[in-house]
């Protein structure tokens, strides 16, 4: 859980950016974007406050660095599979091909 956590905290702030980003792209009334902008700086905070607070603190041994290792890589690999479906299915409702995810 250490490195799952510290890895959606620290994924959270780029995909804030690009919401907002999207956001002002299509000129999306300001009322509904604030949580995510204020969330781009939050979670920022967010995640070196558990690298700093929690992962630096428990990596004490090399078992402990092993499991949070591999708890980072749970979250970015089911990160990557969630995306990889929401890429696949903007594929195809462009009439485009879906690159099959592996
Ligand atoms: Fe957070």
């Amino acid at each position: 859980a250490v490195g799952f956590l510290g890895m959606t905290e620290w994924l959270a702030p780029d995909r804030f950016r690009n919401v907002v980003r999207a956001w002002e792209r299509l000129g999306l009334p300001e009322v509904g974007i604030t949580y995510h902008r204020l969330h781009i700086t939050i979670d920022s905070q967010h995640a070196a406050g558990w690298f700093h607070n929690v992962v630096i603190p428990s990596a004490d041994t090399a078992y402990m660095r092993r499991g949070i290792a591999r708890g980072a890589l749970w979250r970015a690999n089911s990160s990557a599979r969630h995306l990889d479906e929401r890429l696949d299915l903007a594929r195809l409702s462009a009439g485009r091909t879906p690159v099959a995810a592996g």
